[in-house]
């Protein structure tokens, strides 16, 4: 068969686009090849658990454990979590209820519009066998109940990483907390965070005790560059880590196409930097796909799963020490990981994320960026490559032809290597409603998180240090390389 000379030339045109844009040099160690290498956490993937709702979690809801120790079986160490959002500034502290949390809802789909929580809150967060954040009020300016709910975190858990002091404060003239009911702007809310940081952490006799800002609103207006600007040594000395809220929204395809998730994690940049210049770490205290609970069409996606998955990586190669994904509402919660009943197709995505950074020491991203396409590389103490996550998120809805697009890794060193495919018939792919991911041919089993299937490796021939692997549109692909 003739082919057309312009159409053999538009091929090849094609070709040599795919190929010299989807090889992937792996850097024999950490530090070289011209990339930029995040140091990590033992555990950089954590989970938020909205404040009323973290005794249900811990006390009523059987997957919480098991999902969260999965994650531990792969890093080693329980991931971090924090307690805190919206309804830390609606809850007062009662030394003497022997209740978790007393409030009373309309509906067990509503969040309390007040509450109050005793001790035995602070106990069930110490039974926990990772670090805990935990969020306190504000809002009410109510000072000297926000001091002994902090005196008995700090005297109750030996797991207490820091305290917040207010949730996303920005909000708080229109909700109508007192504090904010004069004059409310970033400058005020630094200088009363200044003030309230400082007296906390003088109350409990502790530095680096405060994860301060806690804003959603975009940096430089709200943030931790805007805030460290405000703040003197003592204030400094309080603070353990700056964090930030963010929900990227929008429809599937955007939220899961990588060069969006890449522009959205620049954004922090100057905020990041910031944070790390007084050396402190800079998180994502409160995040997940869509605002207020998540978006019924999105955010229990499959695409979804792989924009978390690629979303925590890149925060973190963009050297953001932890990423805390929002649990709200059990039972009215679209972008939760697991519920009472069944799993989220998001956990999938965060323990891809987990597996590739599991017992590394490094990070880096290999991709501009400005494409559809990623590839994360980790690297172990030693700074030897450990894994590579290979990331195509051109989007698949379900219907016609779903693409396949070759990812060619040079720089190998062993004759085979073996991985695990992330996969689901298409980014619309929800497991409560039958269209379960896998992972390595396993899955989690609604109502308990336990790991069902057979677990599956495909291996791959390495010629010449090189070896590609095809991933279909809305796919990812975690390789091992030791
Ligand atoms: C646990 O959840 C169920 C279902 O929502 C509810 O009926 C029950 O009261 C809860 N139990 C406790 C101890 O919270
Ligand atoms: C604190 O808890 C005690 C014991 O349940 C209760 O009697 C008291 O009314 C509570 N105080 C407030 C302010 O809720
Ligand atoms: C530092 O800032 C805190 C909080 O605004 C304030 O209470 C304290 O007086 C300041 N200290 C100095 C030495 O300026
Ligand atoms: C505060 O803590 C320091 C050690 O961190 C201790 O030396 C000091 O006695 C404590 N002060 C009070 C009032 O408990
Ligand atoms: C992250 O921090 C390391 C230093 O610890 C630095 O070398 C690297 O360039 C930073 N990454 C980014 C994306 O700025
Ligand atoms: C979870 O529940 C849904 C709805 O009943 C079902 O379709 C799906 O197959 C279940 N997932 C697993 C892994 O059993």
């Amino acid at each position: 068969m003739m082919i057309p000379p312009a159409e053999l030339v538009a091929l090849i045109a094609v070709f040599a686009a795919t190929v010299s844009a989807l090889t992937f040099s792996v850097p024999s160690k950490v530090g070289t090849g011209g990339y930029s290498y995040a140091p990590l956490e033992e555990a950089p993937v954590g989970i938020s658990f909205e404040f009323f709702a973290f005794p249900s979690y811990f006390t009523n809801v059987t997957s919480t454990e098991q999902c969260l120790s999965n994650w531990k079986d792969l890093a080693g160490v329980w991931p971090p979590i924090r307690i805190g959002g919206t309804t830390q500034d609606r809850a007062s502290y009662n030394a003497s209820t022997s209740a978790y949390v007393v409030y009373t809802v309309a509906s067990p789909s509503d969040a309390p519009s007040t509450l109050t929580f005793g001790p035995k809150f602070m106990r069930l967060a110490n039974t926990y066998g990772g670090s805990v954040v935990l969020g306190l009020n504000r809002g009410k300016n109510h000072l000297s109940n926000t001091i002994d709910a902090a005196k008995a975190a700090v005297s109750e858990m030996s797991n207490l990483l820091a305290i917040e002091l207010g949730n996303e404060p920005e909000y708080w003239k229109s909700d109508g907390q007192p504090i904010a009911s004069g004059t409310w702007s970033p400058a005020t809310d630094a200088a009363s965070q200044n003030n309230w940081d400082t007296l906390v952490g003088n109350a409990v006799n502790r530095t680096n005790i405060i994860q301060a800002g806690n804003s959603n609103s975009l940096p430089p207006t709200w943030g931790a560059e805007e805030l460290i600007a405000t703040e003197n040594s003592t204030v400094k000395q309080y603070i353990q880590s700056y964090a930030h809220h963010n929900y990227p929204g929008g429809t599937i395809q955007s939220l899961m196409t990588h060069s969006t998730t890449v522009s959205n994690i620049h954004r922090f940049d100057a905020d990041i930097a910031a944070a790390l210049r007084v050396g402190k770490p800079y998180v994502f205290g409160e995040t997940n796909s869509v605002s207020g609970g998540g978006a019924a069409g999105v955010s229990p996606t499959f695409g979804a799963a792989l924009w978390t998955m690629d979303y925590a990586l890149r925060a973190t190669y963009s050297n953001m020490s932890r990423t805390y994904f929002h649990h709200g509402t059990v039972g009215n919660c679209q972008y939760c990981f697991w519920g009472r009943y069944s799993m989220g197709a998001p956990y999938y995505g965060a323990t891809a994320a987990v597996a590739l950074l599991a017992r590394a020491s490094y990070l880096t991203a290999l991709d501009t960026g400005k494409t559809n396409y990623a590839a994360y590389v980790t690297f172990d103490s030693a700074g030897t490559p450990l894994r590579v996550l290979l990331y195509n998120s051109d989007y698949y809805a379900g219907s016609g032809t779903r693409s396949s697009t070759p990812f060619t890794l040079t720089g190998l060193t062993m004759d085979s290597v073996k991985a695990k495919r992330l996969t689901a018939a298409s980014a619309l792919s929800r497991p409560d409603q039958g269209g379960n991911p896998s992972f390595g041919g396993q899955y989690f089993n609604n109502g308990t998180c336990t790991v069902g299937g057979t677990e599956m490796y495909e291996t791959t021939a390495v010629s010449g240090g090189q070896a590609t692997f095809m991933l279909k549109a809305t796919e990812a692909l975690l390789v091992y390389l030791q």
